[in-house]
């Protein structure tokens, strides 16, 4: 995609809402190449660290079992709490940054037995994170667990009770609860009473579903739970080998689509950005937010997915403006809190057409 001044300080001044990020696929290059230092000192052996260094790459392809390998090199770098705290501050000043002035980061609560870092102690470190940097930077966090498909329904339901004690002491920080990882690795169904459960706590859910190809049944099941909002659903349109009936229960219900565009196009689940479900799901007026999934694993931020966007479809900076402006309504914070962001909007709207 070329690169076109204009547009790009266009969509890096808009103010931006992040309701797809993936805590550790969003770490810089920077902050990954701080961690492999600090283990390459206590670990001076640790070559394959340093190999892992230079496998993380601006502008290539990759497969999805590809990417979820990435994941496999992160996860060993971020195994402490104090980690984790550092790199969640990281990336929440890496997306203020970028002026995202609102953000939903999700995460998968880990227990390493070899550090003491427990999952109760890794959501901690993020709530503290995020506390920590309310101060000194201008962008609301907020936070959502997330539950790996690989879980147990054992495991899956720890994380709902989590989420549900943390909520209760988090001052509105903990919104919801994510369910993603790899998926070809569990079906979404057999997660469906904690799910459930996770409802009748009064979280939101977040849900990975039609990621890949012929989970229509799969999918159809769970969206009758009316989740919150489905991440990526790239295979629900019959021209997709999705079908009528998906599309129902999305419209029917206005569920809200979190649209990743450049981690799909990496990813290789859509073939290239014009082919790209947005268009599709835009044209009809259905809720959509634009988001990044992974800015690090896929090197983007979300300004560049609104310039592609923008590129790709033609779009006017005057809808640009709408579909940001528009996220608001979709995010998982109280009605006060977009209240406070539509200002903040209507605050910023003639500074930042003033540029164009
Ligand atoms: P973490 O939850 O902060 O450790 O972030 C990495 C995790 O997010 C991965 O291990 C996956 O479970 C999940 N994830 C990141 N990107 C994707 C995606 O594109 N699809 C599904 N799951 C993903
Ligand atoms: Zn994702």
């Amino acid at each position: 995609m070329s690169l076109n001044t204009k547009l790009d300080e266009f969509c890096r001044k808009l103010p931006k809402v992040e309701l797809h990020a993936h805590l550790n696929g969003s770490i810089s290059e920077a902050t990954l190449s701080k961690l492999i230092e600090r283990k390459l000192k206590d670990f001076p052996d640790g070559v394959e660290l340093a190999v892992a260094q230079r496998t993380i790459n601006k502008g290539q392809r990759r497969t999805l079992d590809e990417c979820f390998a990435m994941f496999r090199i992160i996860h060993p770098l971020t195994d402490t709490a104090e980690t984790i705290y550092m790199v969640t501050c990281d990336v929440i000043r890496d997306f203020a940054e970028d002026n995202v002035k609102y953000l939903e980061l999700r995460s998968t609560p880990r227990h390493v037995p070899a550090t003491g870092m427990t999952k109760e102690t890794y959501v901690r470190a993020i709530l503290k994170a995020i506390e920590d940097c309310k101060e000194s930077m201008d962008i609301i966090v907020k936070f959502m667990l997330a539950i790996d498909m690989r879980n147990t329904l054992e495991g899956a339901d720890e994380t709902v009770e989590l989420a549900n004690k943390l909520k209760d002491c988090s001052n509105g920080v903990v919104v919801g609860v994510d369910f993603s990882g790899d998926p070809k690795a569990g079906d979404a169904r057999s997660f469906i009473p904690v799910f459930q459960k996770a409802q009748s706590y009064g979280l939101k859910l977040a849900l990975h579903l039609a990621e890949v190809p012929e989970r229509n049944e799969e999918t159809l099941e769970v969206l009758k739970l009316i989740p919150g909002r489905v991440g990526h659903g790239t295979f629900l349109l019959p021209e997709d080998g999705g079908n009528q009936e998906l599309v129902d229960v999305m419209v029917q219900n206005k569920i809200p689509l979190e649209l990743c565009l450049t981690s799909n196009i990496k990813g290789q689940t859509v073939a290239a950005y014009d082919n790209h479900h947005f268009k599709k799901w835009y044209d009809i007026g259905h809720p959509i937010s634009v988001c990044t999934d992974d800015k690090g694993v896929f090197s983007t931020t979300l300004s560049e997915e609104y310039s592609i966007l923008a590129q790709t479809f033609e779009l006017s900076q005057e809808k640009l403006w709408d579909i940001s402006y528009k996220s608001i309504d979709l995010i998982f914070a109280d009605e006060k809190t977009k209240a406070y962001l539509r200002g903040v909007w209507e605050k910023e709207r003639e500074n930042v057409f003033k540029l164009s």
